[in-house]
Formats: C-alpha cells, structure tokens, sequence
C-alpha cells in the first residue's frame, strides 16, 4: 500500500507508482481523448510542422483560468489571422488587443505579442522548461504544459483539473493553496517520462470529464483502484477549499457620447483593469449612482441604464450615461462608427454597456 504514496518511497517504488497510474490513464486517453483544435491525436509522433510549438503555446496561454469552449473560437481566430509565431510578432499590439476581446485576463494579450517578438527573434521556442520559463508572461504551469505536450519533456504539469485528480488519487485533505506543496509532489510521482504530453492531457481530460467537482464518476475511472479518495467514500469533499472571500461592490458611470452616427472610444491606460483595451470613456468607478460624476466633456447627462460584471476580485455596478456634448471630449480618443461597433474590440464590460445604450437609444 505504502508505494502508492509519494511520501517516503524509495526509487524503485517511484517507479511503480508511475507506472501504474501511467498504464491505467494513457489507455483511457487513447480512447476518450477530447478532439480539440490544437491536439495531436493521442499516441501520434508529435506533428513536425514548424508551427505545432506556437500553436500548444498559444492554446495555453488561452487556457488559463478560461474554459475551453470559450477557447475554441479564439483559437481558431488567431491561428487563422496569425498562422505563425512570426505573423504574430509582427502584428500591432492594438490589433491583438482587439482580437483578445472578450477573452479576458487581458495582460496576457500584452504578453502574449511581447513573447511573440522574443519568440521570432530567438528563431523559435527554446524546448526546455527552464528556458520556456524565461519568456514573457509564461509561469510554471505554461512552461511545464508547454515542455510535455510541445517537445514531449517530462514535466510535472498540474491546472486545476489535474489539481483536484490528484488531490483525490492521493487523498490530500490539507486545504487549499497550502496543499498545493503536497499535490505537486505527488504529480511529480507519477509523470511518466514517455508520452509526456499525452499523459499531462489525459490528467486534464480526466479531471473535465471524470473527475468532476460535483458528482464524479468514479464508476468510469481508470484510476479507480489506485485512487484513496474513492476509498474514502467521499472523493467529491477534495481538495478542500479556502472560505470563499466576500468580493467587494464597486460602482462607476461610463459615458456614450454620440456624434454622426459614431461614439466616442478610448484606449485604457496600459496599467491597471482592462488596460491597453478599448473602452468606454469612464470616471474610474468612483461616480455615484445618479450619474453625477466627472464625465471627460460638459453636456446635457441623461441615465440609459446599468449593467452589472463580475471580476476576479470584486463586483461593478456600472451606469451608462448619455452626454449631448457641446464640444469635442478631452483627452486622446476616437470617434468610432456604430454600424461597426461589433470589431471595436471591447472587453465584454463595454460591450454590455455599448448593447444597452444602443438598445436604449433605438
Ligand atoms: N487546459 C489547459 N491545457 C489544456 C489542454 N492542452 N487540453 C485541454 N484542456 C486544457
């Protein structure tokens, strides 16, 4: 029993655990492998084109903290606009910025075209872990993602799929993050070094469509056997989760402010929330709700409505406020037509409150 834990094991007991949650999971995979846009079937040669790296590159990045049906369109995008790491380097940061829209966590589009120009410069990713972790914007999980699925390297590649797999094969009830340690150390116990990518997928797969938060369907594990929390009866109580934090209110006026069929845009500060995106102009969220606060041009204010978005961190209330302006609106800016409004590339925040004002106003 004791050599299906990492704690303690000697060599050879490494290798047997290894080995026997390798030999039980790629099978499975092999069979019940998700077809995604940027996969190579399970247990092919990893494609020689020259652009498969960019392509695993790109669909991590993407993937983090967002799900992969959101992905899916995104990647499609790119990878048709920008078919190569170079094509991706050479375009402007604007453009991408307006791509990304609606992806969120938007300073990874920031990163995404610095990495890029690193990228193309160097001619090419480097293949280690080490030097993946050294480019713009990757971390540890995208650099160890990027080793095992892009240049099959073994690596110890743990999102929160394979977290809460893991969490459960080796019942660690420590809570979150602090079992994070524990959970790492056992990944690293059982990543194989042959089929590293397929394997990394596989704990991935098997965490999205097996070993779910709610409900897990232990009955169609292939890891079952090895798995403590299934033993325990209650596999779905790991990991165990931090007390939720209470996200703070926050309440701001965006300004539409129209003129010959165009409204007024803005791009955000390059720091901060949304930053670098086009936007709205807006009072820094800091206006009250009858839509007194400083609008960037003096008019006749009238209140279209509110639309509510949740961030990571806190909850916004924003008031859309219409400005009849009697002059054009401080600050740098552009007037931008409405019937093309949809390419503007506004983070969905503005695109909610662009929806109801123009719903308000028609
Ligand atoms: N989430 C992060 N990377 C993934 C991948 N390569 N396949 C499926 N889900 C993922």
């Amino acid at each position: 029993m004791c050599c299906r834990f990492p704690s303690g094991e000697k060599p050879c007991h490494r290798r047997r655990v290894t080995a026997s949650i390798s030999d039980a999971l790629l099978p499975w995979y092999d069979r019940h492998a998700r077809a995604l846009p940027w996969r190579n079937p399970p247990g092919e040669p990893r494609p020689e084109d020259a652009n498969w790296p960019y392509r695993v590159w790109l669909s991590e990045v993407m993937l983090q903290q967002t799900t992969v049906a959101a992905v899916k369109p995104y990647f499609e995008k790119f990878t048709r606009v920008w078919p190569s790491v170079d094509d991706l380097a050479a375009a402007r940061e604007e453009e991408v910025m307006a791509a990304w829209a609606g992806l969120g966590y938007y300073s990874r589009a920031r990163n995404l075209v610095k990495c890029a120009r690193e990228v193309a410069s160097r001619g090419g990713f480097p293949t280690s872990e080490a030097e993946l972790l050294e480019l713009p914007g990757l971390g540890p999980y995208t650099a160890a993602a990027i080793a095992a699925i892009a240049f099959g390297r073994r690596a110890v590649v743990v999102d929160a799929n394979v977290e809460r797999v893991v969490a459960r094969l080796f019942a660690i009830t420590e809570p979150l993050p602090g079992a994070r340690r524990a959970i790492r150390k056992a990944a690293d116990a059982i990543a194989p070094g042959a089929r590293a990518g397929d394997f990394a997928q596989g704990m991935m797969d098997l965490g999205a469509q097996i070993c779910t938060t709610k409900a897990p369907r232990c009955m169609l594990c292939p890891l079952r056997e090895e798995c403590r929390g299934y033993a325990s009866g209650e596999p779905e109580r790991l990991p165990v989760k931090p007390p939720k934090q209470a996200k703070p209110e926050r309440r701001g006026t965006a300004y539409w402010i129209e003129r010959g069929g165009a409204v007024w845009l803005v791009r955000r500060a390059e720091k901060g929330l949304l930053g670098g995106m086009r936007a709205l102009p807006d009072d820094g969220w800091t206006a009250r709700a009858d839509g007194s606060g400083e609008a960037p041009v003096a008019g006749r204010a009238t209140p279209l409505g509110t639309v509510r978005h949740t961030f990571t961190h806190a909850h916004l209330t924003l008031d859309v406020v219409r400005i009849d302006a009697e002059s054009a609106p401080d600050g740098e800016g552009r007037w931008w037509p409405l019937a093309e409004i949809e390419e503007a590339g506004l983070p969905t925040l503005f695109a909610k409150a662009a929806r109801l004002a123009l719903a308000a106003i028609n």
